[in-house]
């Protein structure tokens, strides 16, 4: 297989999507509209999956910072690598750009119509403020304890010269601390049968991807087992809310579930959905970001050491590895009417695609981007128009708190207990994994202490 480079350039020219508003006629102006490559959508595709932040780079050295490309199933996108555009589409106008229109068309099949991801508009800002309060700062420093517990647990297990493979680690411990906050206690063979599932179904794959775009294939085999998986997840999560509400202690209790059970009434649909949502959003995010920071630090000794002993550092080095390692590459909005943004004229129905990873890594923002140097970060807070892991604006990640300090207490309570050093002579490269872009060995390290 060719490179992204060489495909394209073998393929061809390019071709427009968005016009710049007549007051800003490019000929007059002297300024190109978005121009994408014309390969076919199909290879398009691969090259975005298989290659994601190569291709995103040719394209932008190509086309400029705001390109198009097309991708099945969203068909034509232009991808925006510009920060002040993308500050623009953060800021809004939210009744005209839409979140929920994108996302749905891969997560409505798994979180449902109602999922906070898959809405829009009124019932979006609704879903929000139900949602928020578990993941407000105070409450977050209350679940410490679980999540120290949680890496402990997994520390316990690995034996000093033992190979570990922190995704898969890093997982276990993300998944336990989600299920804690959400469901509060997680024994019993129903929850045992949720965590297997939550693994299972998380490892995307052709099958399951295809299933997610076009949920009707799932009355036909391959797809049918994981589209049963999806339906006996929503039984359990049924069946919990059920037994929540009923619950003698229900008014007492702090983890999620209870507090959207008491907040939301009889919708069981509803509660459903956030629940799914949770679980999705919630876990696999913050196994990768973990796993780069993990595999980050395993080769950058000093930055290790530091990090052992100062927790300004250990912050640092988690806002570096959000930068260098961004785990989601782009988030999606879909306008709803005609639009002017940054002097492009979009039309109705245009899917934008705020590059988050190509700012991260813009040498013009960034000195020296592909060093890992979490100093960068010392003494100083990141600017929200270039450093944007969370996503922004009305949509930004409800979970960024609770994310960080996860991570906070995870790599704290595996700096303490242990030591452990790189596996391979190489860096881990950036694969996309499931929907985030992961070490391509899942991070290697050896414990050495
Ligand atoms: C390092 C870990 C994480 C990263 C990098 C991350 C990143 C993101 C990004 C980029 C978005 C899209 C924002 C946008 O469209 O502008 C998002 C949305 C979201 N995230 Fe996270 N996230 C992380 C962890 C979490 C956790 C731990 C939770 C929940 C416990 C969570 C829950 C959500 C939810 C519910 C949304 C949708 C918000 C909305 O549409 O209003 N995330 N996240």
């Amino acid at each position: 297989m060719s490179t992204p480079e060489q495909t394209a350039a073998e393929q061809g020219d390019q071709e427009t999507a968005a016009q710049r508003p007549v007051s800003q006629c490019p000929v007059a102006h002297g300024i190109e509209p978005p121009r994408g490559s014309r390969m076919p959508g199909i290879v398009q595709l691969y090259l975005g999956l298989r290659h994601t932040v190569a291709f995103s780079r040719w394209s932008q050295r190509t086309f400029g910072d705001v390109f198009v490309a097309k991708a099945f199933p969203m068909g034509k996108s232009v991808y925006i690598a510009d920060p002040e555009l993308v500050r623009e589409i953060f800021a809004g106008p939210h009744d005209s750009l839409h979140a929920g229109a994108t996302n749905g068309i891969f997560l409505k099949a798994i979180f449902g119509d109602r999922g906070i991801l898959t809405v829009d508009g009124e019932e979006h800002a609704k879903t929000r403020k139900a949602l928020m309060p578990p993941f407000r700062g105070k409450l977050i420093d209350g679940y410490a304890g679980v999540m120290r517990e949680e890496a402990e647990r997994r520390i316990a297990s690995w034996k000093v010269g033992d190979v570990i493979r922190v995704e898969d680690e890093a997982r276990a411990i993300t998944l336990e601390v989600i299920l804690r906050t959400v469901f509060g206690a997680v024994s019993g063979p129903q929850m045992d049968e949720l965590r297997s599932i939550v693994i299972k179904a998380s490892k995307f794959t052709p099958v399951s991807t295809t299933w997610m775009v076009f949920p009707k294939l799932g009355k036909f085999r391959p797809w049918r087992s994981f589209a049963q998986l999806i339906e006996r997840t929503n039984e359990l999560l049924e069946e919990f809310i059920e037994e929540r509400r009923n619950a003698p202690d229900l008014a007492e209790r702090t983890d999620t579930l209870s507090l959207l059970v008491r907040s939301s009434g009889e919708d069981n649909e509803w509660l459903r959905n956030q629940l799914m949502s949770l679980l999705g959003a919630g876990h696999e995010t913050t196994t990768t970001s973990l796993a780069w920071a993990m595999e980050l630090l395993s080769r950058h000794p000093e930055a290790r050491e530091k990090a052992r002993e100062s927790d300004e550092y250990l912050d640092a080095v988690i806002t570096e590895t959000l930068r260098i390692r961004t785990v989601l590459p782009g988030v999606g909005r879909k306008t709803s009417r005609a639009l002017t943004l940054g002097g492009f004229a979009f039309k109705k129905g245009t899917m934008l695609n705020p590059q988050i990873e190509a700012i991260h890594n813009d040498p013009r923002i960034w000195g020296d981007p592909e060093t890992f140097r979490p100093e960068r970060f010392l003494n100083t807070k990141p600017s929200l128009t270039e450093y944007i892991p969370f996503g922004g604006g009305k949509r930004r990640c409800i979970g960024s708190i609770f994310a960080l300090k996860e991570m906070n207490v995870a790599l704290r309570t595996i700096l303490d207990a242990m030591d452990f050093e790189h596996v391979g002579a190489e860096a881990e490269t950036q694969k996309r994994a499931h929907v985030t872009l992961a070490p391509s060995k899942g991070g290697l390290i050896r414990r050495t202490r």
